[in-house]
C-alpha cells in the first residue's frame, strides 16, 4: 500500500544527530517507514521529484541539506555553490516533507576527524582521475548521514549515476542497513538535466546546454545494437565542441554495473558526459 505522505506544512528542523536519531527512531517506533533524501540544497525539482518518490515508498520523509567541503577541489566552486537555506526549506514545506536535517561542518567533521571511505574501481574511471578526492568524499558524506539517521532507504538522482554506483557499492560493502535507490534524471522541457548549477550558465550557455543530452541520446542510439563505440563517439565528441562546450573532459560509453569503458554494447550500458560551458562543468548520462 502506497503510504499518504504529509500535508504542505512547516518543515522539522534537525541541527544534530542525536535529534535526527530520536526522530527516525520514534517514526519507526509508530511503524512508520523512513526515507532520507541526501542534498546540497539549492533545491529544485529534481530533488522535489525525489522527495515525491520518496514520499510514494515511505510514509515519512527526510530532507539532509549540507553542503560538503570534502567532496569539492581546491579550485571548485565550494565558496560560490547557491545556498539558499529559507528558500530549500519553503519548497519542502510545500511538497509535505516531514522533517530537514541541517548539520553544521563541525557535526559532521568534529576536530580530529581521521575517516574516509574509498570505493576502489568504480571511482578510478569518469570523473574519478579529473576530480580527485571528490568520491571519497561523497562515500564518506553518505556513509555518516546513513549511519547517522539509519532511515530504510535514501534515494539519489541518476544524473549522477557513477555517484549513485558509488554509493550503493560502499553501502553493500559496508553492510549498512539502508535500501539505496536510484531516480530517473529530472530534466527540463528542452532535455537540460536539473542541477543546482544550472543558474550558473548565462543565457547563451543556458540556451547551447541541452545540446548535451542530444548528443548522448543520438550515441545511444547509434551504439544499441552492438556496434562499435568509437565512431559514435568521436561524431557525438564534435558535436559538443561545435555547440561550444570546451572542454569536454569526457563522453564515454560504459558498462552500468562495473562503469568499464567498452568498445561495443552486449548488455545494460550508460554514455556518460562530462564539460565545460564556459565557466560550468556539466554532467548528464542515459541509459543505452
Ligand atoms: O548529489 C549530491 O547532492 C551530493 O553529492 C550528496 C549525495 C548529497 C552528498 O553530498
Amino acid at each position: 500500500m502506497t503510504p499518504s505522505p504529509s500535508p504542505p506544512g512547516p518543515v522539522l528542523r534537525l541541527g544534530d544527530v542525536a535529534a535526527l536519531r530520536a526522530q527516525v527512531r520514534a517514526w519507526r517506533a509508530a511503524g512508520e517507514g523512513v526515507a532520507l533524501v541526501p542534498t546540497m540544497g539549492a533545491l529544485h525539482e529534481g530533488h522535489l521529484s525525489l522527495v515525491r518518490r520518496a514520499q510514494a515508498r515511505c510514509r515519512r520523509v527526510v530532507v539532509s541539506i549540507f553542503v560538503n567541503p570534502t567532496q569539492f577541489g581546491p579550485n571548485e566552486d565550494f565558496s560560490r555553490y547557491p545556498r539558499v537555506l529559507e528558500a530549500d526549506l519553503a519548497l519542502l514545506a510545500e511538497v509535505g516533507a516531514d522533517a530537514a536535517f541541517l548539520p553544521e561542518v563541525a557535526t559532521m567533521y568534529p576536530p580530529g576527524f581521521a575517516t574516509t571511505v574509498t570505493v576502489a574501481g568504480l571511482t578510478e574511471v569518469l570523473c574519478g582521475p579529473l576530480r580527485p578526492g571528490h568520491f571519497a568524499g561523497v562515500a564518506t558524506v553518505v556513509t555518516k548521514l546513513l549511519l547517522q539517521g539509519l532511515p530504510d532507504r535514501a534515494l539519489f538522482g541518476e544524473k549522477d549515476f557513477q555517484q549513485l554506483q558509488v554509493i550503493r557499492r560502499a553501502a553493500r560493502d559496508l553492510d549498512i542497513p539502508v535500501a539505496i535507490e536510484g531516480a530517473p534524471t529530472f530534466r527540463e522541457a528542452d532535455g537540460l538535466a536539473m542541477s543546482s548549477r544550472n543558474r550558473y550558465l548565462s543565457a547563451e550557455e543556458r540556451r547551447v546546454a541541452p545540446v548535451m543530452h542530444a548528443v548522448l541520446q543520438q550515441v545511444a542510439e547509434a551504439v544499441r545494437g552492438g556496434g562499435e563505440t568509437a565512431p559514435a563517439l568521436a561524431q557525438g565528441r564534435a558535436a559538443l565542441e561545435a555547440a561550444g562546450f570546451s572542454p569536454v573532459q569526457y563522453l564515454s560509453v560504459n558498462d552500468a554495473e562495473s562503469l568499464a569503458p567498452l568498445d561495443r554494447v552486449e548488455g545494460p550500458a550508460r554514455v556518460l558526459a562530462a564539460a565545460y560551458l564556459g565557466r560550468t562543468r556539466l554532467i548528464d548520462n542515459v541509459a543505452v
